[in-house]
């Protein structure tokens, strides 16, 4: 499956697994790539401040570098990168893409607040000027063959600045821009005003990803209707929904195909919480601090979470947390 940016022009209609720092890591978007669906996923944000990152630190974010940018399933990934210095930034990327990166993706959008002090994310939304140069410089930096995105709020405190944010991404040279359509000061409250979208999609030549609240097929069906986008980008509805690209996938195929049974996605539980447990090999925090978060929030979707959530709740160890998994898996 080609990734988006490698044929800008293509018709076929595009769907992103999201950045999601602390939650879409390597382990998760092998996971959900593997049920199919997805046409490219990014990174969690690689934060740039006065160094160049090291291999090692590239290789935390993104491990699929070591297989050709590509989860195991072969979905395309992208790495993201967070920063308000430009020329550091563009450093960074030409370093990253010397270790095989195909695709930098610039972050507009970020609203954590020690992020924001140091003037990266969200806040670069009061001042177009600056994103056009960061762009730009990144863009005039890297070899023409790698393509450049970048994924931005609606604004700061406000949406006045959305489309002159917009334009200036597109002005400094990016050839694919996602729009989450909220502001910083709107954080996740829904709802996501996807007509936005449409307006700045209307206002640019750019290709346009829509995201922001899509959660079932009839979201989907909503945001490209509304936003007016063709390609469109999932966040917490891919984790609360695993097979939900699959979903969409198939309804753009022409077909409806059910919906995951919670006795396959015990079993997705059990293999994630397997290769979590390979990525943290001596410590028992990382894989049941994932689990937990997991299922809390599949719990949104499947009630049977909540009974598992409470189950494995003050279980402690990788043993006894592995053997309630196999218990429900042969419910
Ligand atoms: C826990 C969390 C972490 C996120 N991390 C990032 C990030 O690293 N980079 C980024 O561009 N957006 C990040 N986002 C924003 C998402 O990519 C997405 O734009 C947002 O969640 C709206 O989409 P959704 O409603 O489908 O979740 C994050 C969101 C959440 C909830």
């Amino acid at each position: 499956m080609a990734l988006f940016a490698e044929q800008p022009k293509t018709s076929h209609a595009q769907l992103f697994l999201a950045p999601m720092q602390g939650l879409i890591d390597a382990q998760m978007r092998d996971l959900l790539t593997r049920i199919g669906g997805y046409d490219g996923c990014v990174t969690e944000f690689v934060r740039i401040t006065h160094t160049v990152h090291h291999r090692t630190t590239w290789i935390k974010y993104m491990p699929e570098l070591a297989q050709a940018n590509k989860t195991q399933a072969g979905t395309p990934v992208i790495v993201q990168l967070l920063g308000s210095d430009a020329v550091n930034i563009a450093r960074n990327a030409l370093n990253v893409i010397k270790l095989g990166a195909k695709q930098i993706d610039l972050n507009f959008g970020c609203p954590a607040p020690t992020v924001n002090q140091h003037a990266g994310g969200a806040i670069l939304l009061r001042t177009p000027k600056l994103i056009e140069e960061i762009v730009r410089t990144v863009r005039k930096t890297i070899p023409e063959n790698v393509i450049l995105s970048a994924k931005m709020r609606l604004g700061y405190e406000d949406k006045t600045q959305a489309i002159a944010c917009a334009q200036a991404i597109e002005q400094g040279g990016a050839q694919l821009l996602t729009v989450h359509a909220r502001t910083k000061l709107e954080g996740y409250k829904p709802p996501a005003h996807w007509e936005w979208i449409a307006r700045i999609k209307n206002n640019i030549s750019i290709p346009v990803v829509a995201n922001g609240d899509v959660f079932t097929l009839a979201d989907y069906q909503n945001i490209r209707m509304i936003s007016e986008c063709k390609h469109v980008m999932l966040g917490r509805g891919a984790v609360q929904r695993p097979d939900l690209a699959r979903q969409i996938a198939a309804y753009n195929n022409g077909n409806l195909i059910d919906p995951m049974p919670w006795q396959e996605i015990v079993e997705l539980i059990a293999e994630f919480f397997k290769i979590c447990c390979l990525r943290a090999q001596a410590s028992n925090k990382y894989p049941i601090a994932r689990l937990k978060q997991w299922l809390a929030m599949l719990k949104l979707t499947y009630p049977e979470a909540a009974t598992l959530f409470n189950t494995i709740r003050t279980l402690t160890t990788i043993n006894e947390i592995s053997t309630i998994i196999n218990q429900h898996a042969k419910a």
